[in-house]
C-alpha cells in the first residue's frame, strides 16, 4: 500500500463504504420474525390485555431485571420516555434542579424540562463522563437528581458518584441508553443507581427501532413508574395503592417486547465480536504519539461497540479526520464535539409554549444560564474525541481496515501537529 496519504492524492486504504452502526438492528434475524409473528398469530399486540395476550412485556421485563440483578423492571416506548418516567417517578418537578452530564444527547436535557425542571450540567473526566468531583460543586439545595450518563458502551466511574448521592441524600439515576451490557466492577450497569433506564433506540446495543426500560430496586419508585408510563394509573395488578394522578401514555408495546426478547439472548455475542474488533482498531494507534485510547473506569466492562480516541489537541483530531474520510475509513465525531447546552434550543431556553419554561418558574429559586465557559474541561475536551461505532456486521477485515487508516494516517502527522501538548 503507497504510503501517500488519499487526502494528498494517494490511494486510499479502504474504497468500500465501512457497514453502518446500528449493533442490536443488525442482529435481528430469524428469532425476532418467529417472536414477532406470534404476537400478530395470537392478535394481541398490547401488553395488558388482547384476545389471546402472551404478556411479553411482562416477560422482557422479568427477563431484563433478573439479567441486571435488580427487583423491578417497566417496559416503555423510548429512552427518553424512560427518563421521564424514572424523573416523575422520584418526584422531579418545577423548582427543582436536576444534574446532567455536558456530554450526552439533548435527549436527556428534553425529558427533564418534560418534566418542568432545570438542567444544570456538570463537567466531564477524562473518561468523557460526568465527574463526580464537578457534580458536587454543584449540588444547591434545589437539586433532586443526579443523571449518570454511561457514555458510548462503558460505565462512568460510579464509586464516587454514588458516594456524592449518599453524602448529599440526592438519588443517582444511571442513564444506560448507550450502554447495555457494560459492566462496572463485574456488575452490570443500570443496577446501581436508585433508579435507571435503558433505550433500544435504532442504534443502541440492542435494539427493536423504538423501546426502552426503567427498573430500579425501590417498590414504591416502582409503582410510581408503572403508574406514569400509563396515564398516571396505577396498576392494582402490579399491588400499587397510589391514588391516580395526571400521567401519559408510554407504554411498550407486545411487539418490541417480542424482538428486544430475542436481542437480550445475543447480548453476550454480540459484546464478545464488537470488543473483539475495537481490540484490533484501539491496538493499532497504541504506539503514536498524540493519540490514546479513551480511557475507560472498568476497561473489562467495556460493552465495546464504540472504541474511542483521545488527540492530543482539536486541531490534530480536526486532521485526522479529515485524513482518515479521504482513506475511506471516516472516524465519527461525537455530538459536533460540543456540549449539550451548545444545542440552540438549550442555549436559548425555547419551550413549545412561553408559559411553560421552569427557569421563569415562580417556584424555581436559582439562576441557571447556559454558554461557552460552562463546563472548560467538556469545552476542551470534546473536540478531541472520536470513535467508531461497531456493529455485527462488522468482520475482523473491516477492523484490520479501520487499523490500516488509523496507522497510516498517523504516521503521516505534521510534525507542527504534534508539537502541542501530549495527551492527558
Ligand atoms: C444517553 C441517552 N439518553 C437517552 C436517549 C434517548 O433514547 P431514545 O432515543 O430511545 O428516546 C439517548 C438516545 O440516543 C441517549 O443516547
Amino acid at each position: 500500500m503507497s504510503g501517500q496519504l488519499a487526502i494528498d492524492g494517494g490511494r486510499p486504504v479502504r474504497s468500500t463504504p465501512l457497514p453502518g452502526a446500528y449493533p442490536g438492528a443488525t442482529i435481528i434475524g430469524e428469532d425476532e420474525k418467529r417472536a414477532v409473528c406470534e404476537v400478530l398469530d395470537r392478535r394481541s399486540p398490547f401488553r395488558y390485555y388482547g384476545p389471546d395476550p402472551a404478556y411479553t412485556v411482562n416477560e422482557l421485563e422479568q427477563a431484563v431485571a433478573s439479567l441486571i440483578g435488580i427487583e423491578h423492571a417497566v417496559g416503555v416506548t423510548s429512552g427518553t420516555a424512560a427518563l421521564i418516567v424514572a424523573l416523575r417517578a422520584l418526584g422531579v418537578g418545577p423548582g427543582d434542579e436536576v444534574i446532567v452530564p455536558a456530554a450526552t444527547f439533548y435527549g436527556c436535557v428534553n425529558a427533564v424540562v418534560a418534566c418542568q425542571a432545570v438542567p444544570i450540567f456538570a463537567d466531564l473526566d477524562e473518561t468523557v463522563s460526568i465527574s463526580a468531583e464537578s457534580v458536587e460543586r454543584i449540588i444547591t439545595p434545589r437539586t433532586r437528581a443526579v443523571m449518570v450518563v454511561h457514555w458510548r458502551g462503558a460505565a462512568a466511574d460510579l464509586q464516587p458518584l454514588l458516594a456524592v448521592g449518599a453524602r448529599h441524600g440526592i438519588p443517582i439515576l444511571e442513564d444506560c441508553a448507550q450502554s447495555f451490557g457494560a459492566k462496572y466492577h463485574g456488575r452490570l450497569v443500570g443496577g446501581f443507581g436508585d433508579i435507571n433506564i435503558f433505550s433500544f433506540q435504532m442504534n443502541k446495543v440492542i435494539s427493536a427501532g423504538e423501546g426502552g426500560m426503567v427498573v430500579t430496586n425501590d417498590p414504591a419508585l416502582h409503582q410510581r413508574a408503572v403508574a406514569c408510563q400509563d396515564q398516571g394509573t396505577p396498576r392494582k395488578s402490579e399491588g400499587a395503592d397510589l391514588p391516580p394522578f395526571f400521567g401519559e401514555n408510554y407504554r411498550m408495546s407486545e411487539l418490541t417486547a417480542a424482538v428486544l426478547l430475542e436481542q437480550v439472548k445475543k447480548l453476550d455475542r454480540l459484546r464478545a465480536h464488537v470488543r473483539h474488533l475495537g481490540g484490533i482498531i484501539r491496538e493499532s494507534v497504541s504506539d503514536f504519539p498524540g493519540v490514546c485510547a479513551r480511557p475507560l473506569a472498568d476497561p473489562a466492562g467495556d460493552a465495546g461497540v464504540s472504541p474511542g480516541f483521545v488527540f492530543a489537541t482539536a486541531e490534530l483530531c480536526a486532521w485526522v479526520r479529515k485524513a482518515l474520510a479521504a482513506e475511506g475509513v471516516p472516524i465519527k465525531f461525537p455530538y459536533s464535539g460540543v456540549p449539550v447546552y451548545m444545542h440552540v434550543a438549550i442555549l436559548h431556553k425555547r419551550m413549545w409554549h412561553d408559559g411553560l419554561s421552569p427557569w421563569d418558574s415562580r417556584v424555581y429559586t436559582g439562576a441557571a444560564d447556559y454558554g461557552p465557559g460552562l463546563c472548560p474541561r467538556a469545552e476542551e475536551l470534546m473536540p478531541r474525541v472520536c470513535e467508531y461505532h461497531l456493529s455485527m456486521d462488522w468482520t475482523e477485515q473491516d477492523a484490520q481496515d479501520i487499523a490500516a487508516g488509523l496507522r497510516k494516517v498517523m504516521q503521516a502527522v505534521p510534525s507542527e501537529l504534534l508539537a502541542a501538548a501530549p495527551v492527558g
